[in-house]
């Protein structure tokens, strides 16, 4: 891919989005605002295997786009995934273990017209290779691309089989990049042995504003091994907004361009020295703008960081 991000004045930001329909509620114009305060180039970082960089802010898609064969739903996702390009947005994430979500994005990125900025990554999630080569044969066909930029290996399952098919399928550049995942703190031992022995590009694990575990070995191990980082679960599933919505955003927050509770979490993990980016899941579009938000402006310093974690472990 080898892009920078590109460049949004807001007037060609409010132009995209009045052409495509979409509406700003007050509080999304004041984000909007900050972020463009600060500068309108998308932040991105750099893939280590290649030097490629891509947005900070990536997205998921579990249960967020598993709505099946119902046309209404899957239009409406179409909006979504509409919003995130036109917000400079480029990773979507996805799995064989996320029910119809695989059908939905290829059904929604035939509706998208700008999409050059992806950068298709999914899993494979099954034991044994023959199942696992149909299982990413099938996911080709759902997304409808010839190629993914990332294959991960989901859950760690049956990685070692999975791993020998990726590293040929690499050579012969079916997949860019191998990738392998967990979350919520599984399985972390076996994850270090993965990153710390085998060809692997990008690792991808828990992080957020209150579970910070990685911190401790998986993020210093990823910089160390040169690995892309992509977190998962940046809203606890959405957990952190239940606990924290009730309570103000503190005024500094305005020193990192931030406006709302969503982009003070994500920019604290975007802004962790190790990490390649983060991949919230949404079904609305006012939250999808929302999250992109956080892909622009000011990142808190490493001082602004501690003063995040003092703040929400105090409330
Ligand atoms: N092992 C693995 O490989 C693994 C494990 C877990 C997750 N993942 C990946 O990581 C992605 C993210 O994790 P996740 O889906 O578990 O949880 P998440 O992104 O932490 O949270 C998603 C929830 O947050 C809400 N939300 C999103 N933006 C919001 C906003 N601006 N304001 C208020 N609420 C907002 C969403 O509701 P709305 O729809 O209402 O916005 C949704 O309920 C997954 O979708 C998946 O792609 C991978």
């Amino acid at each position: 891919m080898g892009r920078t991000g590109p460049m949004l004045t807001r007037r060609a930001l409010l132009a995209a989005m009045g052409a495509r329909g979409l509406v700003l509620g007050p509080g999304l114009v004041a984000a909007e605002r900050h972020a463009f305060a600060a500068g309108g180039s998308i932040l991105t970082r750099k893939i280590s295997a290649t030097g490629e960089r891509i947005p900070v802010i990536g997205m998921g898609s579990w249960i967020t786009f598993n709505v099946g064969d119902d046309i209404p739903l899957r239009d409406q996702r179409v909006k979504v995934l509409q919003a995130f390009f036109d917000r400079g947005g480029g990773l979507i994430d996805s799995s064989p273990m996320y029910g119809s979500s695989e059908e939905v994005i290829g059904y929604c990125l035939k509706r998208i017209t700008n999409k050059n900025a992806l950068f298709s990554a999914t899993k494979v999630w099954t034991l044994s290779r023959w199942l696992g080569v149909r299982q990413m044969n099938d996911s080709f066909k759902l997304w409808g691309v010839n190629q993914f930029d990332l294959m991960q290996i989901h859950n760690l399952v049956d990685w070692e089989t999975h791993l020998e098919t990726l590293k040929e399928w690499r050579a012969q550049g079916r997949v860019r990049y191998i990738g392998i995942t967990t979350s919520h703190g599984s399985r972390h031992e076996e994850l270090a042995h993965v990153m710390a022995s085998q060809p692997i590009d990008f690792v991808q694990f828990t992080y957020n504003v209150l579970d910070r575990e990685a911190e401790r070995r998986l993020l210093p191990l990823a910089a160390e091994r040169g690995l892309a980082v992509i977190i998962n679960r940046p809203f606890r599933r959405g957990a952190l907004f239940d606990r924290f919505e009730g309570h103000p955003l503190p005024a500094w927050a305005g020193e990192f361009d931030c406006a709302n509770w969503a982009q003070f979490f994500l920019k604290f993990i975007v802004s962790h020295p190790a990490v390649t980016c983060a991949i919230p899941a949404t079904s609305r579009v006012d939250h999808m703008l929302e999250n992109m938000g956080a892909a622009y402006g000011r990142l808190p310093d490493a001082h602004l960081r501690k003063r995040m974690t003092r703040y929400v472990d105090s409330l």
